[in-house]
């Protein structure tokens, strides 16, 4: 899956060496960074000229603290290769004012040009990025209150659920759309379902993934688990 999905990635950047990508945490993720790190270093894939945003970011966590998106994406990926810091953008979660920090994260990705490839990841039950089922599909750059079933799942990186922060800023389901592609990565039992009710083509809020059926670009990387309610 990692492979695949890193091979998909390294053909933009050959294609396009000053493309925008859009990127994602989770666990999922990690063998793909793991992969673009290694062709990096085997074959010396450039991202000089590349630009990156990331799709979300905690409210309330500084960029140092290990369960931050921040620290997530420079351990996984930007510190590993030769991408200019200042070329790579993640919403600010300590913002003093993060109505303001929203209306300029999604006025920087159009500024920059959008994204030309946009990497996600899913949720069990749809969400991309942190949009929850019952998001507006023309919903832009905000925050959310993090529900609880996102908060259980993601409690592992924490000590402890009640340390999991409550918000976080999330580029919207239309910022999202606006990529030119989508990669959506996929892996385990437990992604089983939500799997099977995206591919009945049904386009719901209340599986925000489902608004993908959509998009005229979708790839989907996905591996023998998450594909076992087809
Ligand atoms: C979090 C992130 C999402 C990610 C999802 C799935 O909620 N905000 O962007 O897609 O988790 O993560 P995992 O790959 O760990 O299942």
């Amino acid at each position: 899956m990692s492979r695949k999905a890193a091979d998909i990635i390294n053909d933009q950047v050959k294609k396009k060496p000053n493309s925008v990508l859009g990127l994602a945490t989770g666990g999922t993720m990690m063998g793909a960074y793991a992969a673009l790190v290694d062709d990096y270093k085997q074959n010396g894939t450039s991202y000089q000229q590349i630009k990156t945003v990331n799709l979300d970011e905690y409210i309330g966590l500084e960029p140092e603290h290990p369960n931050s998106y921040h620290y997530y994406i420079n351990g996984h990926f930007f510190n590993r290769v030769d991408i200019p810091k200042d070329q790579t953008y993640l919403p600010n979660g300590l913002a003093k004012d993060i109505e303001a920090e929203c209306q300029h994260y999604e006025s920087l990705i159009e500024q920059i040009g959008g994204m030309d490839l946009q990497l996600l990841g899913i949720g069990q039950n749809g969400h991309i990025g942190f949009n929850e089922p019952g998001t507006s599909f023309e919903s832009t750059t905000h925050i959310v209150e993090l529900a609880s079933l996102m908060r259980q799942a993601n409690s592992c990186f924490f000590n402890r659920l009640e340390k999991v922060p409550t918000h976080a800023i999330t580029m919207g389901i239309a910022t999202i759309m606006k990529s030119k592609k989508i990669l959506l990565l996929v892996s385990g039992k437990k992604k089983a379902h939500i799997i099977a009710q995206l591919f009945t083509g049904k386009v719901t809020t209340q599986i925000p993934a489902s608004i993908l059926n959509t998009h005229p670009n979708v790839i989907v990387i996905a591996d023998q688990e998450a594909l076992s309610l087809l």
